[in-house]
Parts: C-alpha cells; structure tokens; sequence
C-alpha cells in the first residue's frame, strides 16, 4: 500500500519531524523482529507514554526471563515521534535516572525493544501490557475553576478492542491504567471475550488481570517499577496465577513481595485510594496553610513540629497546587465508578471536593500577589522558576504551574519562564529558555519559583544571583528557601512564601 504523509509528529526531545504514515502497515517489521527472538515470549506493552515506554524497557531488562518486546503506541501528531525515536535510538523520556539510559543501552545491544503502531502486533503477544491513558475532562475555567468533570471510556475501550480483534485467544492481558473501579471485571473483559467470540474463538483461555503501577518519574524511575511492591488480582485465578508468573519475573518480588487481591475492583480501588488520600492530604492543608498566612504564623514550622510525631509524618506541607496526571483525576475517576459502574447515586463527595481545592491553588497563589501589587499585575515583568509539576522532572501534564500562568497573562503580566528539565512546554506550545544566567540578566518586578527543581534549592548561587538583581519581589509557593537564605534575600529583596505568614 502506498504510503502519503499527512501530518507531522516532533519530538520535543530532538526536535526532529517525522511524517505520519496514513496507512498502518508495519507487518514487515513486526516479523522480522520477532524473528530475531526465536522461542521467546512476546510481551506487548501497549501506551509509550511515562508508564508504558519505561515498563517496556524494564520488561526488556526482565530478571529471570529473556522476552521480545514490543511497544505500540497510536500514530499520532502527539505520540507517534516515540515509536520512531525508541527505533532510532533515542529514548523518549527525558529523566535524571542514570538506569534508563544503562537499561535502553542494554535493549538496544540485545535488540528485544521495539515499538509499532500496528495493531496487527496483538496477534502475536502471549502477554499484552495496558499502559495508555483513561482521562478524565474537567470544565475548567482559567482559573481552574472546577465546575464539573466527565468520563468517557470511548479511547480506552477502542483500546481494548484493538487488542480483542487480533489477539490470540490464549493471551494474558495485564491492565496496568489506572481505571475506574469495576473496569476489568465489568469493561475489559467482556469487551474482549465479545471480539474473540466474533472471531469464533475460545474465550476460556483468556486471561485479564490488573496491576498497577506505582512509577515514579525521577532519579528512582526504574527502581520505582522494578524494586517496589506490588498489588495485582486477576478477574479469575487463572488470570491472577499467570499474571504473578509475569510480575515475578520482572519485579525484584524476594526483596518486594507481590500482594495479591481478592479481585480486580480490589486492585482498581487500591490505586485510586492511594491516590486520592495523597489529594485530600494536600486539600487538607490549603486552609490551613491559608489560617496560618491569616494569623502570621510559619506553617512550616508547624507541620514540623507535628512530624515529630511517628503517627503524623506524612502530613503533608502546601505549595503551589497539586499537578501531574494522577492526582488530579484519580479521585474523580473513583467518584465516577462508584456512580456510573456500581450504581451508586452519590459519589464520593469529600475526595471530589479535596480536587476541587486543589485545582485552586494556583488562583489562591495568584490572588495573593494582586494584593501584593495594589491589586493588579498589568504590565509586570515576572520570571517563573519552574514550569513542571514535580521536582527535577519534566513533566508539565497538568501542572499548577499552567493556572498560575494563564492568571499572569490574563492579568497582562510579561511573564519569562525556567525549567531545566523542559525544552518545549507542549500544552502551551512554548519553548523554555533554560539558560537562568540570560534570564537573570533581565530585571523584573517579581521572581516566583514554581517548582522545588534542585537547581533552586539549597543552591548558593542561585541566591548570588538573585541579590545581583534589582531589588525585586520574590514568591517562593513552593518552600524551597531555608529561613537563612530568606534572611539574606530579604536584606536585598521582599520575600514571601506560601504559608509562611509574615516574614
Ligand atoms: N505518570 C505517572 O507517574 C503514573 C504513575 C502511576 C500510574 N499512572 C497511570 O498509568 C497510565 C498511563 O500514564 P502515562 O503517564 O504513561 O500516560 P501518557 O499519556 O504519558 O501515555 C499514554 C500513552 O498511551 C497512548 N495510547 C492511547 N491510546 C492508545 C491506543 N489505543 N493504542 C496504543 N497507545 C495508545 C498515548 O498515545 C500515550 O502515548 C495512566 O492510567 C496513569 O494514570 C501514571
């Protein structure tokens, strides 16, 4: 079949374009690679996104079994540069983990990592990893003015339907998404026993499981999927037996014992728990970081105080708000299935509300600073030191930073941004400079660090720097300065930090 191109799909990473085929056809190419790996099981890992990319390279890297792996991923503007970047030699995630690159290396010498947008791929998998995105849409305003959510299960069931229309009957499909409750059992399975009755195959072989992950995109990426533990079930014993055989041999399980649930809506509800208590934690210390702002006291020094106590030491300390692709909706997702899977006529109204005042605390943040600026940030020139959500991490998905920004544009703010970690801020279509000392030489009327990236904390030069500037307004909404280095700053400049009250 002829091949045009229709679209183009950049790395933010090389800055390379590759032309989207219009026809999926890469047969050839799955062969021949399988090819190479007689006798070996086939595992494909389906999502090369955070997840999916680095569990297909710890999957490549198994402890105790030798498979060939195939990512797949949808030939995209947005997705399809990772398939041909893992191909080309250039993983697709920037990370300060040294074992990614050491791991990738290693595929790329046994030649066991390879990636494809051809469903055609399923056919050939004794193990399918579902590692794709199932999102949630908030109506939000630019201020993140929560107002409602919605969930739709179209993309993620095309997705499974991709799998049940080519896959073997026999095949072990291990949901690794972070799903609705009730979704193995009461989605993925029946969806996939329908596509292979259609096909007029067996359905007692099929096996579908869910276990998920607990990554941690950062120095411990790889540790946090291959030494860490794991909670799994299967939606029959069968399934929950033959996903534990694959687990053991990827996961260092002597050192991070496997926990096995009774049922996938147990695994299901764990993760979305997990999740959601981290949220309501935040959500929690909103008010109180406010309160204390109120009543000019430190609440730093506060919560500190209180994790002396073994039994509050995970109370957790505010910021700018609460970002990434995982908190922000798994409180949603499980307020959803409660509902829309298991009938319920109410959701789970306290975890709804903790996102709800988490997706305000980039207004709050801002608010502050108008009153700051005799209520208006009109023509400011403000720097943002951070634009990802997490600290020395590029990753923007749905970042605090985002709100905040869209505030100072609104407010027509001049706003220049930092991030040593993000070449190319893709939900807003922005190039970061990442050279601070240019940056620096520029004055402005505000410095704000946005995230607690390494090269903000505890870093002498950096405070060098900022007393070189013009005296200026620094918002620090993460705590990253020490009371000393508020100190000195405050010699030069007016310091303020999200819940510290009056300095
Ligand atoms: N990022 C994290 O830190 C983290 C941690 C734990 C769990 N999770 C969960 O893991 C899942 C994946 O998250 P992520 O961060 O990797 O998302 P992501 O958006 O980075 O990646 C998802 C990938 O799946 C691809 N995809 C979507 N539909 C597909 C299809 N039909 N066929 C093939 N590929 C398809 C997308 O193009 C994308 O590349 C989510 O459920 C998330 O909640 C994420």
């Amino acid at each position: 079949m002829e091949t045009t191109i229709q679209h183009i799909s950049r790395s933010p990473i090389t800055n390379k374009e590759y032309p989207i085929p219009s026809s999926v056809n890469d047969k050839a190419g799955i062969d021949d690679f399988i090819a190479l790996h007689p006798g070996k099981k086939v595992v494909v890992v389906q999502g090369l996104g955070f997840v999916g990319s680095v569990m297909g390279l710890v999957v490549a890297n198994a402890l105790t079994e030798e498979y060939a792996v195939i990512g797949i991923d949808l030939p995209t503007a947005s997705s399809y540069w990772k398939i041909c970047s893992i191909n080309e030699g250039v993983f697709p995630i920037l990370a300060s983990d040294p074992k990614i690159s050491l791991y990738y290396e290693n595929s790329r010498q046994k030649n066991n990592y390879y990636a494809t947008y051809d469903p055609y791929v399923y056919s050939k998998a004794d193990v399918v990893v579902v590692d794709i995105n199932l999102d949630v849409k908030k109506q939000t305003g630019a201020g993140n003015n929560l107002e409602d959510y919605s969930v739709d299960l179209t993309p993620f069931k095309k997705a499974i339907e991709s799998i049940g229309n080519n896959c073997r009957p026999d095949v072990l499909v291990l949901v690794e998404t972070t799903v609705p409750p009730g979704t193995s059992e009461k989605v993925v399975r029946p969806l996939v026993e329908d596509c292979l009755q259609k096909r007029e195959l067996p359905i007692t072989e099929l096996k579908v499981a869910h276990s998920y992950e607990r990554v941690m995109p950062g120095p411990k990426y790889i540790d946090s999927i291959q030494n860490f533990y794991r909670v799994f079930a299967g939606t029959d014993d069968r399934s929950a037996n033959e996903a534990e055989k694959f687990l053991r041999t990827v996961i260092k399980t002597d050192e991070y014992p496997l926990t096995r649930l009774g049922n996938t809506n147990a695994t299901e509800m764990a993760k979305v728990l997990e999740n959601s208590f981290r949220a309501m934690n935040i959500a929690f210390m909103v008010e109180w970081s406010r309160f204390a702002e109120e009543a000019g006291v430190d609440i730093y020094e506060v919560v500190n105080a209180i994790r002396m106590r073994p039994t509050h030491k995970n109370i957790m300390l505010p910021g700018l708000g609460v970002g990434g692709y995982c908190l922000t909706k798994d409180p949603l997702l499980a307020s959803w299935a409660k509902m829309n899977l298991f009938g319920s006529s109410e959701g789970l109204q306290q975890s709804e509300k903790g996102v709800r005042i988490n997706d305000k605390m980039p207004l709050y943040a801002f608010e502050y600073l108008q009153t700051q600026f005799n209520g208006s940030l009109k023509d400011k020139k403000v720097l943002l030191l951070g634009v990802s959500y997490l600290n020395d991490v590029g990753d923007t998905r749905y970042t605090p930073v985002e709100g905040f920004y869209d505030h100072l544009e609104i407010e027509g703010a001049i706003t220049s941004l930092h991030d040593p970690h993000v070449l190319y801020w893709e939900e807003k279509d922005i190039w970061i400079n990442q050279q601070l000392d240019e940056l620096l030489k520029e004055q402005y009327d505000l410095i704000t660090i946005t995230t607690g990236h390494k090269d903000y904390r505890n870093n002498p030069q950096l405070i060098d720097k900022l007393l070189a500037h013009a005296p200026t307004f620094i918002y620090d909404t993460i705590g990253v300065l020490t009371n000393e280095e508020i100190k000195t700053l405050s010699t030069r400049h007016t310091v303020k930090v999200i819940g510290r009250g009056d300095l």
